[in-house]
Order: structure tokens, then C-alpha cells, then sequence
């Protein structure tokens, strides 16, 4: 075994930064875990000139991913440039080139995960990705050993701080979907570019991972099915907050007898669920297993000290197993077939939210066609509108199909004494699955 490991580092942003001040300053404890140095070798970046805001000579830098990927020095890449193509491509050469990989990347890991482990297994590496989920949170470890003797049901998370930070603020200070947005981004928590955040897709990639592995199947990004938070107002979180709810953008992954379904949508939460006071930017996974019962993993789902973290444990991981000689015998394959579930198969109470003409037998209208489809009310809010001969209705069901369901929300636009449907959201119980 070395006396030193050498690790490259492609990309020096936010996360890299961070990576290269934990192996600098946490030194002394990653000789003492590990028995020997780890240093860094090279970093990959676009511009050579940046100002960078640590202590590191230019010599360390470069603009050739070949000069890390392929450098006989290295043996271990750390992949925190982002991007899908281009990073895929580093990532197989490198592990082609007998080098282990440890990647914050979510986006390529939700989409070429089962791909690249295979590579990685087949060359005798490791290949870690921690920090893809959840940044600082050890959730990806806390399924893969701290939960491996269990079978896991059901997965709930906030898995995105942008969402949760823009959700507290219109729920806690009253602010508007489009204020709160503006604040996370001045605050530098939501991206320019918050699209992939508010719609829900950075939670279906981080969704999509927790489940392949929760559930030891191929789960695919396009087997999440996915809605954001962008339609989500101000009277929604109102009514939802008198009927005992908050809302949260939330991963849902739900395994029985080997059928799973990954969802990710904006969902009204009871206030004694644990989820529900994860509030800010601050991520929480909820796991339920059929032994352990209820746990949560809490913690920073993003930043740089955070996400270093994760990264430069599934660092010292790689090079316990370098010492021990088994790299590349704890890839990921999955035990069972991909079964998912149907429409049918698939049950939550609704929170449903309708502008109704306020006259003599309209509710009865209601009630006839959830009965038809056997949808029963659990709770029902009713207040005059402005408008007159109207009313705001607001119904939480009891559990229904989602078959059930999606058919009294196209079959309740055709009824005369229903004005309008003015929004609609899954809603989860009281802590226990
Ligand atoms: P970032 O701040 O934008 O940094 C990206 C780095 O990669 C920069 O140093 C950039 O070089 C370099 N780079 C990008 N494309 C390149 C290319 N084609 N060739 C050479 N260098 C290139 O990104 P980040 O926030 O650190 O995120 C990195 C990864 O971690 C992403 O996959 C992200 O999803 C994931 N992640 C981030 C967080 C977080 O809190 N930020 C949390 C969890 C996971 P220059 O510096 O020269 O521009
Ligand atoms: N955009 C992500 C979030 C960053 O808001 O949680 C961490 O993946």
C-alpha cells in the first residue's frame, strides 16, 4: 500500500473548494483514519486565472481533464464539475484507467448511475456518490449499510433546499411563490436559473438514486413522475394550515411485495408529521423500514463544507478499501426486476381546492360523483367568496386510487355547480407509514 494516495480533482467551484480545504486542514485525521497521506495531485478548470479562495499554487491547475483522468500519479478522481456528456465520458476513461471515482454529480448519477458502477465493477473500482443526495446528509450510507439489513417501505424527503427554503418563507412570513423565489436567489440559495428546483426535477434525480438503491431495482429518472412548486399560492397554504397541514416539496419512494412508485410532488404534510418542521433551506430524508420502523436523517443538503464532507468521506472509504484490497466489490446490483406500480395500485388522501356555486343540491352533486368513484371526505372547509352564489370549497379525502382520483379531477370540470378546480395536492398522514 502507499505511503500516500493522490487524488485529482476535476472542477475547484463551490464544492471542490471545499473538498481541497477539508484534505488540507482535516490532514492529521485522515492519516490517522486511513494510515496514510492524501494530497492533492491536480485540479481540472475552465479558466486558469479565477481568483480562488484558498491557498493553492498554479502548478496544481489545468484546463486538460486528460492531465487528471489519465495522470499515472492519480488514483483517485473526485468529479464536482457538473454537467452529464462531457463528465460521463471523464468518469469511464478514468475508471478505465484503473482510477476510483467519487462524484457529487445527481444529475449523471440519476441518469447513468446503473451504467457507470458496471464500468466501475468491471475495472475493479470504487465508485462513490454521497454527496449526489441530500449534500452533507449521510443518507446514501445510511441506506447501503446502516439500513442493509432491513427492507425498506417507504422513503419520504426533502431533498431540495431551494423549494424548502421558498415554501418557509410564503408559509411562515406570508411572501408570495415569485418573493420568496427572489429572496432565495438573492440570498445565492436558489440558482439564475431555478427551473430544475422549482419543477421538481434536482428532486427526482436525487429521488430516483435513494430509490434504485432503497429498493435494489433499475429505477430510471423517467419512472419518477414529477411536479414542482411553481403553481403552489399563498391561499393553498391558507386553507391547508387550518386543516392541520404544511406543504413541502416531497419525494415519495413505496415499495410493497416488490412493486415501487417514485413521485415527486408539492404535498400537504400533517403538522406532527417529522417532516413537516424541516424548514429553510435544510434537507430531511425519512426512512421507514418493515424492522427498524421510523427514522430521519437532517442535516445541510447543500454548501460547501457540507457537500465536502460527504466527499471526502466516500474519500476515505476508496482508500480503506484500497488498504484492504477489495475495491470494486461494493457496486450496486440490483436483486430485483423493476415492477412498478399501477395506477390502482397507488393510494394517498387528496386536498382539493374548488370554487363552487353556493345554491340548493350542488354539494350533493359533490359528494355523488367522488361516491361513484368511491372517494370518501375526510374533511370539508367551506367560506363564501366574494362573488356572489359562490363558494370556496376545500375537501381532504380519505386514501382513493390514483386511477380514482385522476377521474373525479377530469369528471369535476364537466359539473354544472362547479365553477372552477383551483388546485390539488396529495397529503400525507401522521408520522407512521
Ligand atoms: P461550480 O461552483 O459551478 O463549480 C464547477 C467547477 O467545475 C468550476 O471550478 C469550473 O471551473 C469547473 N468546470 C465546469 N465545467 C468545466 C469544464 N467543461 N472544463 C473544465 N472545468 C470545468 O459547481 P458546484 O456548485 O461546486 O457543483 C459541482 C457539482 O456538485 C455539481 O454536480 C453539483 O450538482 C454538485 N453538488 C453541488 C452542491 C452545492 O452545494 N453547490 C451540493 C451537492 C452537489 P472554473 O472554476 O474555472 O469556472
Ligand atoms: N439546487 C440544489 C438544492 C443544490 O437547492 O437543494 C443541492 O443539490
Amino acid at each position: 500500500m502507499k505511503d500516500n494516495v493522490k487524488v485529482g480533482l476535476l472542477g475547484l467551484g463551490t464544492v471542490g473548494t471545499g473538498v481541497v480545504k477539508m484534505i488540507q486542514q482535516h490532514q492529521d485525521q485522515l492519516v490517522h483514519q486511513v494510515g496514510c497521506a492524501v494530497s492533492i495531485e491536480k485540479i481540472l478548470v475552465r479558466n486558469l486565472d479565477k481568483p480562488r479562495d484558498i491557498d493553492l499554487d498554479s502548478r496544481f491547475l489545468t484546463t486538460d481533464p486528460y492531465e487528471v483522468v489519465n495522470n499515472p500519479e492519480i488514483d483517485l478522481v473526485v468529479e464536482v464539475m457538473g454537467g452529464i456528456d462531457e463528465t460521463r465520458q471523464y468518469i469511464i476513461d478514468a475508471l478505465q484507467a484503473k482510477k476510483h471515482v467519487v462524484t457529487a454529480n445527481k444529475d449523471l448519477m440519476a441518469l447513468y448511475g446503473s451504467e457507470l458502477q458496471k464500468v466501475a465493477a468491471d475495472h475493479g473500482c470504487d465508485l462513490f456518490y454521497e454527496a449526489s443526495v441530500a449534500g452533507g446528509i449521510p443518507i446514501i450510507k445510511g441506506l447501503a449499510d446502516g439500513l442493509a439489513s432491513d427492507r425498506i417501505q417507504t422513503i419520504m424527503g426533502i431533498v431540495n433546499g431551494t423549494t424548502n427554503y421558498i415554501l418557509t418563507k410564503m408559509n411562515k412570513d406570508g411572501l408570495s411563490y415569485e418573493a420568496a423565489l427572489k429572496e432565495a436567489q438573492e440570498l445565492g440559495f436558489a440558482e439564475a436559473d431555478p427551473t430544475a428546483d422549482v419543477e421538481g426535477l434536482d428532486a427526482a434525480r436525487k429521488m430516483a438514486i435513494l430509490a434504485r438503491l432503497a429498493f435494489s431495482m433499475d429505477i430510471d429518472l423517467e419512472d419518477v413522475s414529477v411536479s414542482g412548486i411553481s403553481q403552489v399560492s399563498k391561499e393553498d397554504l391558507k386553507y391547508g394550515s387550518t386543516l392541520g397541514y404544511t406543504m413541502k416539496l416531497i419525494g415519495y419512494a413505496d415499495q410493497e411485495e416488490s412493486r415501487a412508485e417514485v413521485s415527486v410532488q408539492p404535498t400537504f404534510l400533517s403538522h406532527n408529521h417529522p417532516l413537516a418542521s424541516v424548514n429553510d433551506e435544510y434537507n430531511a430524508v425519512y426512512v421507514y423500514g418493515e424492522a427498524v420502523g421510523e427514522t430521519m436523517f437532517y442535516g445541510p443538503g447543500a454548501g460547501s463544507l457540507p457537500t465536502a464532507t460527504s466527499i471526502v468521506s466516500d474519500v476515505v472509504a476508496v482508500v480503506k478499501n484500497m488498504r484492504l484490497g477489495v475495491n470494486g466489490r461494493s457496486v450496486f446490483q440490483p436483486q430485483y426486476e423493476k415492477q412498478l406500480k399501477k395506477a390502482d395500485e397507488r393510494f394517498a388522501k387528496y386536498f382539493i381546492r374548488l370554487h363552487m356555486r353556493d345554491e340548493i343540491g350542488a354539494f350533493s352533486e359533490l359528494t355523488k360523483l367522488f361516491s361513484t368513484y368511491s372517494i370518501s371526505f375526510e374533511k370539508i372547509l367551506q367560506l363564501p367568496l366574494d362573488e356572489k352564489e359562490a363558494a370556496e370549497i376545500v375537501i381532504v379525502t380519505h386514501k382513493a386510487s390514483l386511477e380514482n382520483y385522476r377521474s373525479v379531477l377530469e369528471k369535476m370540470k364537466d359539473l354544472d355547480v362547479v365553477k372552477s378546480v383551483e388546485s390539488f395536492y396529495r397529503v400525507e398522514g401522521d408520522g407512521a407509514k
